[in-house]
């Protein structure tokens, strides 16, 4: 593939392994001059070497990306040999790896979801969920609130399902707690709306 990045320089960080290193052996088949930025020298020098040998030119830098006493002789060495930074692939510091959820989907009774679900929000704005199809721990959900309408398939764990950015989770016969995440599409921010519902 030809990105139309060929000369460019990328940092990498967290290139010594992972999704990191893949990147800056992709960046460097499209002719990009890659720095690679790791806290483990040894990783950093295996992926160094696998860039070297694929692309034009490539410099390893052992960096602690936490490390702020170390950024500005970094950068100043990737100025020194490539000038400016053309692109930022910042893959360090994400969460850490945790397992997939341990408690495991188990069958649920129909009967307590199948319906005609309504429900009021604390700011008293109305919403409706119509669940059917309930089979194991499976099940089809239409929820509607103002001008919004969205169809789901789901799978009920907990007593709990979701349906975009709205939670349902059933608290008693007949009875559940809804939650929707509502973003301000002008400032970026999310707020919860709690609401409750009834099987009608
Ligand atoms: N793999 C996934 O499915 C996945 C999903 C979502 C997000 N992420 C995020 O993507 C990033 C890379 O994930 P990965 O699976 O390739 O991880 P990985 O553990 O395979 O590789 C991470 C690399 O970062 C290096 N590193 C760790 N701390 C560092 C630091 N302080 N300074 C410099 N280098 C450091 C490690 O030595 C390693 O070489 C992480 O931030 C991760 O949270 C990964």
């Amino acid at each position: 593939m030809d990105l139309g990045i060929k000369n460019k320089t990328a940092l990498v960080t967290g290139a010594g392994g992972g999704l990191g290193r893949a990147i800056a052996i992709a960046l460097a088949r499209e002719g990009v001059n890659v720095v690679l930025a790791d806290i483990n020298a040894a990783a950093l020098d295996v992926a160094a070497k696998a860039v070297q040998a694929t692309g034009p030119e490539a410099l390893a830098l052992e960096w602690d990306i936490g490390d702020l006493s170390l950024v500005d002789a970094r950068v100043g060495a990737i100025e020194e040999r490539f000038g400016a930074v053309d692109i930022l692939i910042n893959n360090t510091g994400g969460p850490p790896p945790t397992p997939a959820s341990t408690k495991p989907y188990t069958n649920v009774d129909p009967k307590a979801y199948q319906g005609s679900w309504q429900g009021t929000y604390t700011n008293g704005k109305k919403f409706q969920l119509t669940i059917s199809q309930v089979q194991g721990f499976r099940a089809e959900v239409k929820f509607q609130s103002g001008s919004t309408v969205q169809f789901q398939q789901v799978l009920i764990r907990s007593s709990s399902f979701r349906v975009g950015d709205t939670k349902f989770a059933l608290t008693g016969t007949g009875k559940a707690q809804v939650g929707t995440a509502i973003t301000d599409p002008a400032t970026g921010n999310t707020t919860l709306l709690k609401g409750t519902a009834t099987l009608s």
